[in-house]
């Protein structure tokens, strides 16, 4: 049963994302300002914990980016001079991703199943791919993380939090109850979850450490949702503020961003 619910769920995430192909490729395009929208604010906030995880590299490290979608990290990655490599299942976010970076490898596939050997990266990125897939399948989507880690590696994961203070959860289930229904391809799956069952599950994948951090403290998801331009004009006046208080631990079950660091040590075989 749980089978046949994680695999609808999975199903359900691509077909989604094949349709949205062409928006989401407009969000990385044009120049904006990171408070203009509640996407490249939360953006900028991950991407400078990913940079700093990023500089821990050698030149040329092996970095996969796990549903990659149009393939806007593995081109900064490109750039960067690392290896990059890419994994995305749904076809017309594959189709963006190999257009944009014709000299990297974008292969049809899905988390709980990398077509890779053991220990091939050193870094492994999957930014808003778990939030859609069925508990089952984050399990297996972080075991197979871990496998293809090598020694040393890292993997750079993003989460929804169930108590983020801006409400989002309160907001699904909401709008499930509304609309009598749990999920389809316009409004996908959302798993909800908290740092401390990150930090459980990474460590039962086979994580030796697991960081978490949390971003965005203040509700100003729910501002820009209701207000665009008030949204961008309070993040902007609260930034240094929020960005003071995300440092300290114990807002991080609070917070509107997570991300999981799970780290192999070197000194695994
Ligand atoms: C919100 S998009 C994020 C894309 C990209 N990581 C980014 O941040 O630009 C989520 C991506 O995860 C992909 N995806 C969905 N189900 C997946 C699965 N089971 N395994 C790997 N990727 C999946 C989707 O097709 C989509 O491209």
């Amino acid at each position: 049963m749980q089978s046949d619910e994680s695999e609808r769920t999975r199903r359900v995430a691509i077909d989604h994302h094949h349709e949205m192909a062409d928006v989401f490729e407009s969000f990385y395009a044009g120049d904006i300002a990171r408070w203009d929208t509640a996407f490249h604010y939360g953006r900028h906030k991950v991407d400078l914990l990913l940079d700093a995880e990023l500089k821990r590299l050698e030149p040329g490290a092996r970095v996969l980016d796990v549903g990659c979608g149009t393939g806007e990290y593995l081109r900064r990655l490109t750039r960067l001079g690392f290896a990059a490599s890419g994994v995305e299942p749904a076809r017309a976010m594959r189709e963006h991703a190999q257009r944009r970076n014709p000299d990297v490898a974008v292969l049809d596939g899905v988390v709980t199943d990398l077509p890779f050997a053991d220990g091939s990266f050193d870094l492994v990125i999957a930014i808003e791919v778990f939030r859609y897939l069925h508990r089952a399948d984050n399990a297996r989507g972080h075991a197979e993380i871990m496998r293809v880690l090598a020694p040393g590696g890292a993997a750079f994961i993003t989460y929804v939090n169930r108590y983020a203070l801006d409400a989002f959860y309160l907001r699904q289930r909401g709008r499930q109850l509304l609309r009598r229904r749990d999920f389809d391809n316009e409004n996908p799956h959302c798993e909800f979850t908290t740092p401390r069952e990150v930090r459980r599950d990474l460590r039962r994948a086979g994580a030796d450490q697991v960081e978490i951090h949390g971003r965005l403290l203040a509700p100003l998801r729910l501002v820009y949702k209701l207000h665009e331009p008030t949204g961008a004009r309070l993040a902007r006046a609260v930034e240094s503020l929020d960005d003071l208080v995300c440092a300290q631990g114990w807002t991080r079950p609070f917070a509107g961003h997570l991300v999981g660091i799970a780290r192999k040590d070197a000194r695994r075989a």
